[in-house]
């Protein structure tokens, strides 16, 4: 049998997890030149400080060379109960290192697949931001679909996770909007985020059996 090369990538190193409740990760390619995304970030400073019930992970920060210690994320996300992914949308996904960590971190056997259950019952919410237009998510605009249908992949996901998929909370229009907007829009994830797991719209959804999120073995083979 061959012998495995030494990896090329050795691991990057993270601080230890905390016992924050909420992992939220952040990941904007250019965090200093964003204004949506890092009025979130502003917005749950106050929630992320020690003994806070968010944990705030700015993810190109953590890893700006691409390599994720894998350990060290599943274990941040075992004790989470809520996981929270803010992002710009990018060519209609999540940013190439978010992409990445989820390939790395959501691993067969741990996440999903037969022994796969360290995710199952937590939830996940999406707070993705667009240049494009709420009108653009339209059917007649030049997206030609709603931004539930570009995140498609990522509810799947969370269901074969047995993660509950929250509704998402997209911010459009992300360059027009002024800087009162783009509080606003942080207030409401921070205050939503306070009140955890007793947000209002989120009741009913976490008793949620995922029931669907059985795969059958084959799947694996
Ligand atoms: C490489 C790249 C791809 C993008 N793709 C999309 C896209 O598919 N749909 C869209 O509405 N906006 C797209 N955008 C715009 C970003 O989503 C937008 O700039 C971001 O959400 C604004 O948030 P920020 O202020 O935090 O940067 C793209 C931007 C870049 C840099």
């Amino acid at each position: 049998m061959p012998t495995c090369p030494k990896p090329l990538r050795p691991a990057c190193t993270h601080p230890a997890p905390t016992m924050a409740r909420i992992l939220v990760v952040l990941a904007h390619p250019d965090l200093q030149a964003s204004r949506a995304n890092r009025a979130v970030q502003a917005a749950l400073a106050p929630l992320a400080g020690p003994g806070g019930p968010v944990e705030l992970l700015d993810l190109y920060a953590r890893c700006p060379d691409y390599l994720i210690d894998v350990p060290a994320e599943q274990a941040r996300l075992a004790e989470a109960e809520l996981i929270v992914w803010a992002f710009p949308v990018q060519w209609y996904s999540v940013p190439a290192l978010l992409k990445l960590w989820i390939d790395e971190v959501l691993a067969f056997g741990w996440a999903y697949g037969p022994g796969g259950q360290a995710l199952r019952g937590k939830a996940l919410w999406l707070l993705p931001t667009t240049g494009g237009s709420a009108a653009s998510y339209q059917p007649a605009g030049h997206n030609r679909h709603g931004i539930e249908v570009f995140l498609t992949p990522w509810e799947q996901t969370a269901r074969l996770c047995g993660l509950r998929y929250l509704p998402p909370l997209a911010l459009h229009d992300a360059h027009a909007l002024d800087a009162s907007a783009l509080a606003a829009h942080g207030a409401q994830v921070r205050d939503m985020l306070a009140r955890w797991p007793a947000v209002p719209a989120w009741q009913g959804l976490l008793d949620d059996d995922c029931v669907d999120c059985a795969v059958p073995a084959e799947a694996y083979c």
